[in-house]
């Protein structure tokens, strides 16, 4: 077993609509629902000597006031900002306020959809961006953060 470390925990935070995960679009997002999404982040940062909140909401304001919390109560941030990835100067802002490193990931290839979701708002203000593996990409995100922490820490 991983030895666990005094490290505050990584900020697992997702958008609006991504508590239907599962159900909603399973032929773009999958099968796999949130709460497997999340024993998976928590399982894999375990492997690491991490933790995480895992936290969902379908309202801007709360999203912004969990980063706000992450500048003191975490170690990084891993953020899937569902369709206010694409129009948030908010989240943007709030991102961008905040010391520690952030992925922002998504399940899908927004790339290889609608020109709308061409354009995010996070990636700017991201240490880098995992897109179009599915689940997989929140476990990719975790290893990805990790190697930050780690890399500022030692
Ligand atoms: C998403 C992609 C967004 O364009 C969309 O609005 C979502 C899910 C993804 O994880 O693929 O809600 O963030």
């Amino acid at each position: 077993m991983a030895k666990k470390s005094k490290t505050l925990p990584i900020y697992v935070l997702n958008g609006p609509n991504l508590n239907l995960l599962g159900r909603r679009e399973p032929d773009i997002y999958g099968r796999t629902t949130l709460a497997e999404i999340e024993q998976m982040t928590v399982q894999r940062a375990d492997t690491h000597g991490l933790s995480v909140v895992f936290r969902q909401s379908n309202h801007e304001g709360e999203l912004i006031d969990w980063i706000q919390e992450a500048r003191t109560k975490s170690t990084g941030v891993i953020i899937n900002g569902g369709a206010y990835s694409h129009t948030s100067l908010a989240l943007h802002d709030a991102l961008r306020a905040l010391d520690h490193p952030v992925v922002e990931v998504h399940l899908s290839n927004p790339f290889a959809r609608e020109d709308f979701r061409h354009h995010s708002r996070l990636s700017p203000v991201a240490k880098g961006v995992i897109v179009g593996f599915g689940a997989q990409s929140y476990v990719l995100a975790i290893d990805a953060i990790a190697s930050l922490i780690k890399g500022s820490a030692g």
